[in-house]
């Protein structure tokens, strides 16, 4: 059925864009207007945003005093280049930034988006040890089952086997081990702290067999998005993480592109585990989807090696710090903060993930609902007991992601959660100005729309 409605929508499509689209072939509503937490569609068509795109959208949609703040900087100055002029809108959203940062990560470097602040910490890193003469470092350690970017670099230290695998003689070496994954990880017989403290010291043991004065940094998602579906660390695992960093002079780069700003209920989601990482990628949430911004949070000491060193990064972008996208960001954090929205994100957190176990707590095809405040996911299995997922060939994320769509229900379904081939999981992100009853909508049409596609499977 889902194939059909594909195909007879492809010709249509095919003959009409000349867009490489996502999916060659594949059929997309044209959005054409979009207010609050709703999108719709030139059909007229209306859909719930319960992802935010891909956690992107943390403000919902046309607020109206983004759109004043930009309409605002635009009457002023859209672009000016950043090695003739800085903005104040660049300045301001600095300072900003600055001022709720995790401690001592008071430099920005601004960016586009997720995958230039990755690609941005993974340079910065190695220029940092370069002009302390540690030429010699150059391994990154990072996590299996993690997303980082598409961009080399970004790719290279990534962990989702599938899309490095054709890339593979491009891509810089890096290291990977294994990701906090409590759900199918932790043995029966551990506790959280020593499933953590295993994890922990198979970092360590990796660092050692590469040589600690070899490493440049250990890079993770601090929550992990969009490959595991919303899966944080257990407790103590990043301090631990940290005194190793520590003991072997590497760095910490924290990757919260998709989990930062807000969207866990703490403006950052490292505030949560008592950890500060030494780089910190951000993105998505920091510009709600007004404007592509991402920034890289700095730590003093590294700005402080360039600034004595040679005196700049040799690395940016012709858009980097652009007026408008900082004008947007800098409306958007504002917004945030004088409307107390992070409460709100954790006031409806607890109560989408109380909706969420009474809705799947007993599902028969849901292993695992996980999450901190409005990033959460659901794991689907095909059965509960031994955690066997559902045959990687019916593409069950792509049907539910379908289903959904159907039901006016935007989410974020995807494939792979277990290793990179089996494994279903969907991902929640709502925007944060979310109600009650909006929670209810969404918990309701997720719950037909995965009951219709594990259906049509057993059928
Ligand atoms: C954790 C993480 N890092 C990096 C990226 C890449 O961001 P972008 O798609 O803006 O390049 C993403 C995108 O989903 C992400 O989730």
């Amino acid at each position: 059925m889902l194939g059909r409605h594909i195909e007879s929508a492809a010709s249509t499509i095919v003959s009409m864009t000349r867009i490489l689209h996502r999916q060659i072939g594949h059929s997309y509503p044209v959005a054409t207007a979009a207010r609050g937490i709703m999108i719709r569609d030139s059909a007229g068509k209306e859909y719930i945003d319960a992802s935010g795109g891909a956690a992107v959208s943390c403000l919902g949609h046309s607020h109206p005093d983004v759109l004043a703040a930009m309409h605002s900087q635009l009457d002023q100055l859209a672009y000016a280049h950043t090695s003739f002029f800085t903005s104040q809108a660049a300045e301001e959203l600095a300072d900003e930034l600055a001022a709720h940062a995790p401690q001592g990560l008071n430099r920005i470097f601004y960016v586009s988006g997720g995958s230039e602040a990755v690609e941005g910490a993974l340079k910065l890193a190695r220029q940092y040890f370069v002009e302390r003469g540690e030429q010699q470092r150059r391994f990154f350690i990072a996590r299996r089952q993690s997303y980082h970017g598409v961009t080399l670099g970004a790719l290279a230290i990534g962990g989702r086997e599938w899309q490095r695998k054709q890339f593979g003689p491009l891509l810089i070496e890096t290291q990977h081990v294994s990701p906090v994954y409590e759900y199918r990880g932790k043995r029966a017989d551990e506790t959280a702290d020593a499933y953590g403290a295993r994890l922990a010291e198979e970092l360590e043991s990796k660092i050692d067999e590469l040589g600690g004065e070899n490493v440049i940094a250990f890079i993770a998602e601090t929550v992990v998005g969009a490959t595991l579906g919303a899966v944080p660390a257990v407790p103590g695992y990043f301090r631990r993480v940290r005194e190793i960093c520590d003991r072997h002079g590497i760095l910490l780069i924290l990757d919260e592109v998709m989990c930062g700003m807000g969207r866990t209920g703490t403006m950052h989601a490292c505030e949560q585990e008592g950890t500060n990482p030494d780089l910190m990628a951000i993105a998505k949430g920091l510009g709600g989807g007004y404007a592509p911004i991402g920034a890289l949070l700095i730590q003093e000491k590294i700005f402080n090696t360039l600034a004595e060193g040679s005196g700049a990064f040799l690395h940016s972008h012709t858009y980097m710090g652009h007026p408008l996208a900082c004008a947007a960001a800098l409306a958007v954090q504002r917004v945030i903060g004088r409307d107390k929205l992070l409460e709100n994100v954790r006031r409806q957190g607890n109560y989408l993930s109380r909706r969420l176990n009474e809705r799947f707590g007993n599902h028969p095809f849901v292993g695992d609902l996980r999450g901190r405040g409005l990033f959460q996911g659901i794991e689907i299995v095909s059965d509960r007991g031994t955690k066997v997922p559902f045959d990687p060939s019916y593409k069950l994320y792509a049907r539910i992601k379908h289903e959904a769509m159907a039901r006016g229900l935007m989410v974020y379904p995807m494939g792979g959660t277990v290793d990179g081939t089996r494994g279903d999981h969907v991902l929640l992100a709502p925007p944060f100005i979310i109600d009650s009853i909006g929670i209810d909508a969404i918990v309701e049409r997720l719950g037909e729309a995965i009951d219709a596609a594990v259906a049509a499977q057993r059928q």
